[in-house]
């Protein structure tokens, strides 16, 4: 069997997360939420009162930190840090404040980079985050990069923080969505953008199942390709 990768990187509220695990279960392959572990080591180190700009004690940190994902049969990931189960905590919006403070630190990204490669070595996986096609995965073979306009993610991300009882000002959502996007831009190492190789998705004016359905057609195409190809 061919072994088949597909990253999905793009803004924060394009749906990178929901569309990677709709595509994980269709095809059955494993879902690697990278953002997800980023929040985990911002969890810890805020737990345990570890200054979110220590580089070095972050490292240190990684270092003495388990992380493991385990995908529920309905679909749903759970996130354990040392064996304690933070999948809720983790989306905390507090966390989602914080957590580029650790995404910039180099050490940190190469510690973090070196631990996705090896969930996905070897495997079929759908991975999602920011830098998966560019670095993570470089070699994927299906990579795409999930868009769309600032306002619709606001009010995507407005609807989702309201339906887990946060009453956040959608304008107030809006502008730290576009600090977080300036953040992921203009870091120095691994900053957000779409590999030369990838097919970029607008989702503004799609559904869910309309974006899975057209990242499956280019997975199929890609897919066809190297058949022709092996
Ligand atoms: O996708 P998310 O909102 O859960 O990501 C959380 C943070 O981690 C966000 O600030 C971007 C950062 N991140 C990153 O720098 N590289 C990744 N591969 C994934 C996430």
């Amino acid at each position: 069997m061919i072994l088949i990768q597909i990253t999905i990187d793009g803004p924060a509220g394009a749906g990178k997360s929901t569309i990677a695990k709709m595509i994980a279960k269709r095809l059955g392959f494993i879902h690697i939420d990278t953002g997800a572990i980023y929040r985990v080591i911002t969890y810890i180190a805020m737990q345990q009162n570890v200054c979110l700009d220590n580089e070095d004690a972050l490292v240190q940190l990684i270092a003495s930190t388990k992380i493991d994902m385990e995908q529920q049969a309905e679909g749903e990931q759970k996130v354990f840090c040392n064996n304690i189960d933070v999948s809720k905590e983790i989306r905390d919006p507090i966390i989602s404040k914080n957590v580029s403070r650790v995404a910039v630190l180099p050490k940190v990204r190469q510690e973090l980079v070196r631990m996705q490669r090896e969930l996905a070595q070897d495997k079929n996986v759908v991975m999602d985050g920011r830098d998966a096609g560019t670095v993570i995965l470089p070699h994927a073979e299906c990579k795409i990069f999930l868009t769309a306009s600032l306002e619709e993610r606001a009010y995507r991300r407005y609807l989702e923080l309201k339906q887990r009882g946060y009453n956040d000002e959608l304008e107030f959502v809006k502008k730290d969505l576009a600090r977080r996007d300036y953040i992921d831009e203009n870091r120095k190492t691994s900053p957000l953008k779409p590999a030369q190789d990838a097919v970029i998705v607008d989702t503004t004016c799609l559904g869910p199942e309309e974006v899975v359905q057209e990242i499956l057609r280019i997975y199929q195409e890609k897919k066809e390709t190297l058949n022709n190809v092996l």
